[in-house]
């Protein structure tokens, strides 16, 4: 059924008004009427030519965006693809997003013409009626298809090219007629990549650099026949092409894009007074030629058309017009308190409401200011760890979402593509489920509540008959960690032609019983988003940690599981003796502080590297870094300091910085950094502790010297080939002075020589490069490779040369033309990268999953790393133990780093389950290096 037939309703009533106005004129006319109405009013009122369509026009400026009342009753959907076969999906537990969000049924759910037709029971007489295929989804989790608010897809298109960077236009603060679609590139590589992530539908937002950057379009990311982007669309503003404007029916939603804070303001080198000036200062034009319409169109309605000549309009007005009309859902860019107050306020004076707040990293601490929100309060798009980048996001809480909640307020998860990769945007759900926002909430962040938020609840979101055939199979609960799609149904068409599923433990089958974060939660608002993160209780004395489900140890064999371990004593940070619950003697525990882990474990602690971890607080506050580092093949070194000198990041060390805190409290004791290169070289990393308040502490700095570092990397201003040549003659003709000592000691393999590489063409380079310094020198050179994504296109042949990887990030992404060859994992391979790598018997340790593998964008993701490590084991499908997935995640860091005595004696304790598990916490660091434990 098409749109039309749907609109009788509507239509109809309009009928209505229409000929009344029409009797007006009539008995305005009366005399004349007999002659024809177009004649009469062309010769006796001036009836202008196009008066029919303006009348029409006029009766459709109050006409709010919707669907039309009979939408519900379609049989096919406007983007169903002819051929696509009916599909009858069996025994599933469907979270269906009714209810708010708390019905699941279990049952089948059958497909046709592009969308749901049943859900639960599916009627025989139906599927007798239908040819279809069958997919048994074996009692597997499906939920509608998940749903990205803030997406720069296509716009900002992978890999990143100078070609196709479209996102942001710099040609004026005020830009609201600029529009996405113009810009949407159907060739980028993270289409398939989302959809793997069961990501069906995304908001195409233009970028952030201007207070208002243009319109934004939702797409529905499966191919289309057409190839176009166009072909993209879901429900677009009529009138795009110019050719389907009809004023007799309601018009769709459109999407404007806002900014606020410190984008705008930076770059056009203004303030935020500036932005906010600059966006009433249109809304004010716009406002005016509104009023000059509505005034227009009072006289046209009422027949008063003398010298009324043509409908006052200017296009580049159009759009900010229609969002004073409350026909865009505004889509503000907007992080701090200060900045909501400010757009608030401005919304409530030019009288339109605000959609959602995207980032909105402080939304959670002024709930009251969203309340004011006009006409309703903002939804609040947010991330769940992705923060303190910048001074905006310094506050950000991973409690925001269920504070936003606690408030009644609307909570979405979002990627901001590729800020976050889009396919992982169900983990930033996952987060915000482990940090206390409630399951069925937690889903709807990511389905109903974003087709809310775009105005599409009618068709999107939600598995309910009459609604797109846009659902996702997944191999676990969707909130339980590693969740991956088995299949993604697009109007109706499966999109993965050959998943590839690995069998879950039944534990992942239903939702994580997540922790209990109350204090937490109460500090965080208390101390406006910066509670103190030290440990509560720091203590040498005796800790006896009771009550253990698995006591990992790491020696000389690895990690291995210790025997009978029920219960660990702890004194001046070193473990004394582990035993079962029989053989404590009141001795033994005498005078200890007792901590029931309730089947919680023991576990090496985990150690970071490829961050910048203590070499910064707000990476994109120079004030509040180390720097960078002088590049000499691309810039001038200052004579005092000497061409040769290698620098050390020991000497910038920083302590107690938010980011650190914060991984120490979810398990990684300490951290191996680099210095900040700004082109090939960083220099010498240091191995320290995360927990420690400074430097001059005991156990602060565990390692002194690490590893050396360089980078290859096509993207830097030298060549390639200029940065091996440089390499080659360092490495055989190391300089004789104390300058040379560390590459001295490179090439006779007493140092590392940590590469971070990721173009498999360069990697190959660097195995010849050390074949010939081995050669040469007549010694092993130690090698490892940092960032390396293209690795697995010579997984054979760096095992050969002993050479070892820490993948960073984990889960790769095509970010760049260098990292385009991924090796994307289930369901589009079998085997994730570190699993492919690890079964080559390559030494493989995990980066931080941060913001394109760039180390001073990786901080906040550190203390993610346990799930990093949890998720390569899961998706593994086996293969991977949970011991071998820990050492990735500790031992082979520091093996590959060159940390020798490094962090085997920290452990990381957790209560309710163990440190691969969302229902447990970390609750206390077991530091033999400091002679404490930290109870947090
Ligand atoms: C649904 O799948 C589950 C899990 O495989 C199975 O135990 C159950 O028998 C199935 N139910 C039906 C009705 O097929
Ligand atoms: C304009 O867009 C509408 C809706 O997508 C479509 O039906 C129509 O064919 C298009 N017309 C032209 C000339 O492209
Ligand atoms: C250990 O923890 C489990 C899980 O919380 C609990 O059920 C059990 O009672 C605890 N056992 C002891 C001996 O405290
Ligand atoms: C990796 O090592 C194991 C044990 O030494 C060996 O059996 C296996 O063949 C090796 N795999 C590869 C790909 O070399």
């Amino acid at each position: 059924m098409d749109l039309k037939t749907h609109l009788d309703a509507p239509r109809a009533r309009r009928r209505v008004g229409r000929l009344e106005l029409l009797g007006l004129l009539a008995v305005l006319l009366a005399s004349n009427f007999a002659f024809g109405f177009f004649y009469q009013t062309q010769r006796f009122t001036k009836l202008p030519l196009h008066s029919e369509s303006t009348l029409a026009r006029c009766r459709a400026l109050g006409v709010k965006p919707g669907p039309a009342p009979s939408f519900h009753l379609r049989t096919q959907s406007d983007r169903f693809q002819p051929g696509t076969p009916a599909v009858l999906v069996k025994n599933a537990t469907i979270w269906t997003g009714r209810v708010d969000g708390l019905e699941v049924l279990k049952g089948d759910i059958f497909l046709d013409g592009g969308i749901i037709v049943a859900v639960g029971v599916v009627k025989k007489s139906l599927l007798d009626q239908h040819k279809h295929d069958i997919v048994d989804a074996q009692g597997a989790w499906v939920t509608p298809g998940i749903v990205d608010v803030h997406s720069h897809l296509a716009v900002e298109s992978t890999p990143a090219l100078t070609g196709a960077g479209d996102g942001n236009s710099l040609k004026g603060l005020v830009l609201p007629f600029l529009r996405s679609l113009d810009a949407m590139n159907t060739h980028d590589d993270g289409f398939a990549l989302a959809v793997a992530g069961g990501i069906t539908t995304s908001l195409i937002l233009p970028g952030s650099a201007d207070a208002m950057g243009g319109q934004g379009f939702v797409i529905k990311l499966r191919p289309t026949k057409e190839r176009s982007s166009s072909a993209l669309l879901l429900e677009p503003p009529f009138g795009l092409n110019g050719s389907d404007l009809d004023y007799n029916i309601p018009p769709r939603w459109r999407h404007m894009k806002h900014a606020c804070g410190e984008n705008p303001a930076r770059v056009y080198a203004g303030t935020r007074m500036d932005t906010v000036w600059s966006v009433r200062k249109a809304y004010d034009e716009a406002r005016k030629m509104k009023n000059l319409q509505d005034k227009y169109c009072e006289k046209a309605l009422t027949g008063q058309w003398a010298s009324l000549g043509e409908f006052p309009s200017e296009l580049a007005l159009e759009a900010l017009v229609d969002v004073l009309r409350g026909k865009f859902k505004v889509q503000t860019h907007c992080y701090e308190a200060v900045d909501i107050d400010a757009f608030i306020r401005m919304s409530n004076e030019f009288q339109f409401p605000v959609a959602a707040f995207h980032h909105a990293h402080e939304s959670y601490l002024v709930p009251e200011v969203l309340k004011r929100g006009y006409e309703h309060p903002p939804a609040s798009a947010i991330f769940a760890s992705f923060s303190r980048y910048k001074r905006e996001a310094y506050r950000h809480s991973e409690f925001a979402a269920r504070i936003l909640a606690d408030n009644g307020l609307k909570v979405i998860m979002k990627s901001d593509h590729p800020a976050i990769v889009s396919r992982y945007l169900v983990h930033e759900a996952q987060q915000a489920h482990y940090h206390g926002l409630s399951t069925n909430l937690a889903l709807a962040s990511v389905t109903s509540t974003p087709s809310e938020t775009l105005g599409l609840d009618h068709r999107i979101g939600f598995v309910k008959p009459g609604y797109d055939a846009d659902i996702v199979l997944w191999d676990s609960h969707p909130l339980a960690l590693g969740a991956t799609p088995s299949q993604v149904f697009i109007d109706g068409i499966p999109q993965l032609a050959n998943p590839h599923v690995s069998t879950k433990p039944a534990s992942q089958q239903s939702a994580p019983k997540t922790p209990n974060f109350d204090k937490e939660i109460k500090d965080t608002i208390k101390y406006e988003g910066l509670p103190p993160l030290e440990a509560a209780t720091q203590t040498s004395g005796a800790v006896l940690f009771r009550n253990i489900s698995t006591f990992w140890t790491r020696g000389d064999f690895g990690i291995r599981i210790a025997e009978d371990a029920d219960n660990v004593l702890v004194k001046d940070g070193v473990i004394v003796w582990t035993g079962p619950d029989v053989e404590l003697t009141s001795a033994s525990i005498d005078g200890a502080l007792i901590v029931d882990l309730q089947g919680g474990s023991v576990s090496p602690a985990l150690v970071s590297a490829g961050s910048m971890m203590g070499l910064q607080e707000i990476a994109m506050e120079q004030s509040t870094t180390d720097g960078g580092v002088f590049d000499p093949l691309s810039m001038e070194i200052p004579t005092v300091l000497g061409e040769q000198t290698v620098i050390r990041a020991v000497d910038g060390l920083q302590f107690g910085t938010r980011d650190a805190l914060l991984a120490y409290r979810d398990g990684v004791a300490s951290a191996i950094t680099a210095p900040n290169g700004y082109g090939m070289f960083q220099g010498l990393s240091v191995s320290f502790s995360l927990g420690s308040r400074n430097k001059l502490e005991k156990g602060a700095v565990l390692q002194e010297i690490a590893g050396i570092h360089v980078s290859l990397s096509l993207e830097l201003p030298s060549s390639v080939s200029t940065q091996i040549a440089t390499l080659r003659r360092l490495l055989l003709q190391p300089p004789k002075d104390e300058h040379g000592l560390e590459l001295q000691q490179v090439s006779r393999g007493s140092l590392p020589l940590v590469v971070t590489v990721h173009s498999a063409d360069v990697i190959a380079n660097l195995l010849l490069l050390k074949q010939e310094v081995e050669t040469k020198v007549g010694k092993t050179m130690e090698m490892t490779l940092l960032g390396a994504t293209e690795a697995h296109l010579l997984a054979p042949e760096i095992a050969a040369a002993g050479v070892g990887i820490i993948l960073s990030p984990p889960r790769s992404f095509p970010y760049t033309w260098e990292q385009r060859r991924i090796l994307a994992g289930p369901p589009l391979t079998a085997q994730s990268s570190a699993a492919w790598l690890a079964a080559h018997n390559i030494t493989v340790g995990l980066g931080p999953q941060g913001v394109n593998a760039m180390a001073p964008m990786s901080n906040w993701a550190v203390r993610n790393l346990r799930f990093d490590m949890a998720w390569v084991a899961l998706e593994s499908g086996g293969s991977i133990s949970k011991e071998v997935a820990l050492s990735m995640a500790s031992s082979n860091i520091e093996t590959l780093l060159g940390v020798r005595s490094g962090a085997s004696s920290e452990f990381a304790v957790t209560r309710g389950g163990d440190l691969f598990s969302l229902d447990a916490k970390v609750i206390a660091m077991v530091s033999a290096k400091r002679g404490v434990v930290d109870l947090f």
